[in-house]
């Protein structure tokens, strides 16, 4: 579906306004990354650690839900170690020698940021996880009986990979990773404080009362969080002098038609047609996708998490099912008569 939704965690890389603000508004540091502070007290430690002992630090695993910080707290890392970054992505590896280039071109101590990671072919990842292993790069040179391998010493790099979904990643190359760190979602309090910063960062004024208000309805996920205040933001300095309090933020949340929960009308959609067909019986995933029109991977990545996180839905092994909380929230009359 090409509706384009305010509560989407995905977000283009396309150079857009929202891609540029994304940027500008990306911590720089531990101190200005908010919340998930087990992360940060463990990651803080081994970094101490091996500055202390002059190496790279051990590989990194980030994985959790789209648009909690993974890909930000990557740049972090770097810049509490000092050292480079050289972003790719999965999808962007289609052979073994695009890795074979990029990993020849790094140097001491550089950190190659995979995001996606689930996304890279079986061979890629086999020449990948041989590589983080033993810094050594089997490389083959020619063709048919002529062709000979060579192996290449590779520097000592480390690797942070992100990822929405660590069940797709083959456990060899999970295990090459010393550090697997799960991102949670953001309590209500972290998310007001990551808009207040935002704002500042904008130059925007917001009372504390409507950045309280904002911080509800944002799926306790930074991305959004960020783009509401965009849009709220907006509308502040269309339809009034600019300054974000709780009268303004309650229209532009009616106009976005995002409810107290931070439920949008696809969510919304998808959770009625769920009951009105299905009640409260556990539904397949592409059963669901056929209902909304959606991808099974769009449903399980980006509506699903949050979802399943507020209690709305429920997985069992037949299939996701719509809880009692959802009806409620719905106004939905819970049917009990064939349960
Ligand atoms: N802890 C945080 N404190 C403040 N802002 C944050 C924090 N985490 C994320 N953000 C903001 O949210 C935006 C999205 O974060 P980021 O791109 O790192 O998410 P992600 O987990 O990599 O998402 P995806 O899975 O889609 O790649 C960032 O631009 C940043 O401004
Ligand atoms: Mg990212």
């Amino acid at each position: 579906m090409a509706i384009e939704r305010i509560v989407d965690t995905s977000v283009n890389d396309d150079g857009s306004e929202e891609q540029i603000i994304e940027v500008t508004l990306r911590p720089q540091n531990f101190s200005e990354y908010i919340g998930q502070d087990r992360l940060k007290k463990n990651l803080q430690l081994s970094i101490d650690a091996a500055k202390k002992r002059r190496e790279p630090i051990d590989h990194v695993l980030l994985y959790g839900p789209p648009g909690l910080g993974k890909t930000t707290m990557a740049t972090v890392i770097a810049n509490e170690m000092g050292t480079r970054i050289r972003v790719t992505a999965g999808p962007a590896i289609e052979r073994a020698g695009d890795l074979a280039s990029i990993l020849t071109n790094l140097q001491d101590g550089d950190i190659l940021f995979i995001d996606e990671i689930h996304r890279l072919s079986r061979t890629v990842e086999e020449v990948l996880y041989a590589a983080m292993e033993d810094y050594k790069l089997d490389i083959v040179i020619g063709k048919g009986p002529a062709a000979r391998s060579v192996r290449l010493d590779l520097p000592r790099f480390t690797v942070i990979g992100a990822t929405t979904r660590t069940g797709s990643l083959a456990a060899p190359l999970r295990d090459r990773f010393g550090h697997l760190y799960r991102h949670e979602f953001y309590s209500p309090e972290e998310i007001a404080q990551i808009i207040t910063r935002s704002a500042k960062i904008l130059e925007s004024t917001i009372h504390p009362e409507a950045a309280t208000l904002l911080s509800g309805r944002a799926r306790l996920t930074p991305r959004i969080a960020n783009r509401l205040l965009k849009r709220v933001r907006d509308y502040a300095d269309v339809n009034g002098d600019g300054i974000i309090d709780t009268a303004i933020t309650t229209k532009a949340l009616e106009l976005l038609e995002i409810d107290t929960m931070g439920l949008d009308p696809a969510d919304r959609n998808m959770l009625t047609k769920m009951i009105d067909t299905y009640g409260m019986n556990p539904v397949g995933l592409t059963t669901i996708a056929a209902l909304t029109g959606d991808e099974a991977t769009t449903i399980e990545d980006f509506y699903e998490p949050f979802l399943l996180q507020v209690g709305f839905i429920e997985r069992t092994p037949r299939g996701r099912r719509v809880t009692p909380r959802a009806y409620k929230h719905l106004g939905k009359q819970l049917d009990t008569t064939n349960e």
